[in-house]
């Protein structure tokens, strides 16, 4: 389902322990994603849907938008309508991929 998916580029390394950052001030990918697809607004759910992406993007390198959708059903934003949200995880998942 992840052709071309390499070990070597930082993947796994970017997936390790510091995958949930927020302590060192380094971003994850994931977090880095939220911001450059502008689904952060009031960052309120910020962190909830992070770890949600990251987590389904480790299990599910390559989420469908059902698999995105019910990844982060838990998680409530009431800013941004979670169309940008949707697309920080397909942008989460590409870069995983290597695809963009
Ligand atoms: Fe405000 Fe999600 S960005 S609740």
């Amino acid at each position: 389902a992840h052709p071309g998916k390499a070990c070597g580029a930082g993947t796994c390394e970017a997936r390790g322990s510091d995958s949930h950052t927020g302590e060192g001030g380094e971003l994850s990918p994931v977090q880095q994603a939220f911001i450059d697809a502008g689904a952060v607004q009031c960052g309120f759910c910020t962190p909830g849907l992070v770890v949600a992406a990251d987590e389904l993007l480790e299990r599910t390198p390559s989420p469908s938008d059902a698999d995105i959708r019910e990844a982060l059903s838990g998680n409530l934003c009431r800013c941004t309508g979670y169309e940008k949200i949707l697309d920080a995880v397909r942008l989460a998942a590409a870069r995983q991929e290597g695809t963009v």
